[in-house]
């Protein structure tokens, strides 16, 4: 289907006129820098950060185009992932008007972001498998239909949807799709960040706080073409990630043996954990995971959530949540962490037989 950015964008980002920064006028090296309103004595630490960091990180965004192979062009860096959740709704969804599309159950901050800016949401659920209902998406979608948002793979799932039922609602929906890869790291999946040529509607968003373990430093990505780029890029905050986080990240990044290593292990971990967990009797079911947890369906979610947070041990009770019944989310942790869960399932099927 035909692609027309202009068609999606609301008037006022069309007509509005960014914020020109002094480090946006003025780049490169100046003995003398009297533009910014800075503090030029320094600051009060051993290191100083009296300046504004660069506010289309540079530097950054050139090491992570090298390691995802993806042109620095194509990249925006938001103060995480939901950063870029925030910055689509800005710019493409008029407030009382629009409405996006989400395939419950699914990451909840779409729906947190739809309510902030008091954008309608369709709920179209995944099927029995978690999988996508391709036909409740076309039926639900309309032409104030601005934004369809897929998890893959999904939280609090854990599975990767599959690529060709992606690619279709690519084809055949006019909107942007936002394809959420917080966890592709963990995936036998793909990623889709190399399809980006071909689908001008697809932004696929990835993070370094899950597999690249920054959770604290705040740095969500988003691929997606030149042009979404731009608007991203509008719409921002001036200086949207700080210094520190910009310099530490790239350090971060130097280490991609290290992060290979640790997915190995977490991969090998998940696995482990899923089979030991099966053994316990209070486990139904442990679902398949392309991520770094596990949904699991246990007889008493409530009642086991309780014996584990007085273990000092805290899980997700995802029960309440549709399709999701009698179920809670475990993140793997290290070796040593999951060998104390699995002590800690056993004791809990141990006092229930007393
Ligand atoms: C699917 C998904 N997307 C995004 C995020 C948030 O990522 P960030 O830390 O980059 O904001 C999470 C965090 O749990 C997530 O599960």
């Amino acid at each position: 289907m035909a692609f027309n950015i202009d068609s999606l964008l609301r008037d006022n980002i069309k007509k509005l006129t960014p914020y020109s920064s002094a480090r946006d006028e003025f780049q490169g090296e100046a003995s003398i820098l009297l533009d910014a309103n800075e503090n030029a004595f320094g600051s009060p630490l051993p290191t100083n950060y009296n300046r504004y960091p660069d506010p289309l990180q540079g530097k950054l965004k050139a090491k992570i185009s090298q390691i995802k192979g993806v042109p620095a062009e194509n990249i925006f860096l938001g103060n995480g992932s939901d950063e870029a959740i925030d910055l689509l709704f800005r710019a493409f969804c008029r407030p009382g008007i629009d409405n996006i599309l989400i395939v419950p159950p699914t990451y909840g901050m779409y729906e947190v972001s739809a309510n902030i800016h008091d954008v309608g949401i369709k709920r179209v659920p995944l099927t029995p498998e978690f999988q996508l209902d391709l036909d409740g998406i076309a039926e639900a979608i309309d032409e104030n239909t601005k934004l369809i948002f897929i998890c893959s793979p999904n939280n609090p799932t854990g599975n990767s949807i599959h690529r060709q039922d992606i690619e279709t609602v690519l084809h055949h929906f006019s909107g942007l799709v936002v394809v959420d890869e917080a966890y592709i790291n963990f995936a036998r999946q793909k990623s889709l960040t190399q399809e980006l040529a071909e689908y001008q509607n697809l932004v696929v968003l990835q993070t370094l706080s899950k597999a690249w373990g920054l959770a604290g430093l705040r740095i969500g990505m988003a691929f997606a073409d030149r042009q979404i780029i731009a608007i991203f890029n509008k719409v921002k905050a001036p200086y949207n990630i700080n210094e520190v986080s910009q310099e530490l990240a790239l350090q971060a990044l130097e280490e991609v043996d290290k992060i290979n290593a640790w997915i190995q292990i977490l991969v090998s971990e998940r696995d482990r954990l899923a089979a030991e967990l099966l053994r316990v009797p209070q486990v139904a079911y442990v679902y398949p995971s392309d991520a770094n947890f596990l949904l699991v369906k246990v007889s008493d979610p409530k009642g086991l959530y309780k014996y584990l947070v007085d273990q000092g041990i805290i899980i997700r009770d995802r029960s309440s949540v549709t399709l999701c019944e009698g179920c809670v989310r475990i993140t793997i942790g290290t070796p040593e962490e999951n060998q104390e869960l699995l002590q800690a399932f056993h004791a809990y099927a141990g006092s229930k037989l007393r």
